[in-house]
């Protein structure tokens, strides 16, 4: 606890989205999904964000994750304001500094475990031996280097979401970010997942997670609270 502190206490904002709204439109229904939304985030911070079904816990994780934009505000990704990035910049901005980890784990099934793993790497145009090196390490980190040559069916959720995990970090992004990680999972693989999010965050990863459960959000030096597309309560705010 006294370690995450510490590093809660240092570093330069990671995230920075200022006055943030989105408005989705569908079938002539507008949704207001986020509504003057302010948050920053700083390195080395372990944030947890809660908040009732539907409040915009997803959307805003999608916004900081550049996967969506938003209709007002500024989103400044590791200093770098993405409000004038093209689709190309978003995409390396993306890659460079965010890994994803999504409920339903979202692994290419007709890839192994490693090519899965790997692909962050290939995007980037990392070399062979480096990649292999990189997705070795990651995998291990994931107490998951046994099963690389296997295919995301024939692995547990618990296991598929390990591997979800290593995808995210092995191209050791500035920031990850996880929207109920432990969402499909029974308590013990959960634990299994959130003990991999405590130690890399103790190795000094910033992490932003979605959680509905306290006793999840409880491992986070932060709790941001959302009601209705709004931050209701930020520790830091
Ligand atoms: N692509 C979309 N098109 C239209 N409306 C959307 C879209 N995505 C989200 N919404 C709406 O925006 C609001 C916020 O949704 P969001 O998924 O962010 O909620 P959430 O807090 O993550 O909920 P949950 O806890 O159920 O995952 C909801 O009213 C939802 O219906
Ligand atoms: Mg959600």
């Amino acid at each position: 606890m006294e370690t995450s502190m510490e590093l809660q206490a240092t570093g330069s904002d990671v995230i920075r989205l200022t006055d943030v709204g989105k408005v989705f439109l569908a079938d002539d229904v507008e949704t207001r999904a986020l509504s003057h939304v302010s948050v920053s985030i700083r390195e080395g911070e372990y944030v947890a964000i809660g908040g009732p079904s539907g409040c915009g816990k997803s959307t805003l994780l999608s916004v900081m994750g550049l996967l969506d934009a938003p209709t007002s505000g500024e989103v400044v990704i590791c200093g770098e304001s993405t409000n004038t990035l093209g689709q190309k910049g978003r995409a390396a901005l993306r890659n460079r500094a965010i890994g994803y980890v999504f409920q339903d784990f979202n692994l290419i099934g007709d890839l192994t475990v490693f090519q899965n793993v790997e692909l962050p790497l290939f995007y980037r145009g990392v070399s062979a031996a480096r990649r292999r090196e990189s997705v070795d390490a990651a995998l291990e980190k994931v107490s998951m280097s046994h099963r690389s040559r296997h295919f995301p069916g024939q692995l547990s959720g618990g296991q598929q979401q390990r591997v979800a995990v290593a995808r995210a970090i092995v191209g050791e992004p500035t920031i990850l970010l996880a929207d109920e990680p432990t969402g499909n999972l029974d308590s013990a693989n959960a634990e299994a997942v959130m003990e991999i999010l405590d130690r890399l965050h103790e190795g000094g990863a910033t992490i932003c997670m979605v959680t509905h459960d306290p006793r999840y959000s409880n491992r986070a030096g932060r709790v941001i609270d959302m009601f209705d597309g709004r931050v209701v309560m930020d520790p830091v705010a």
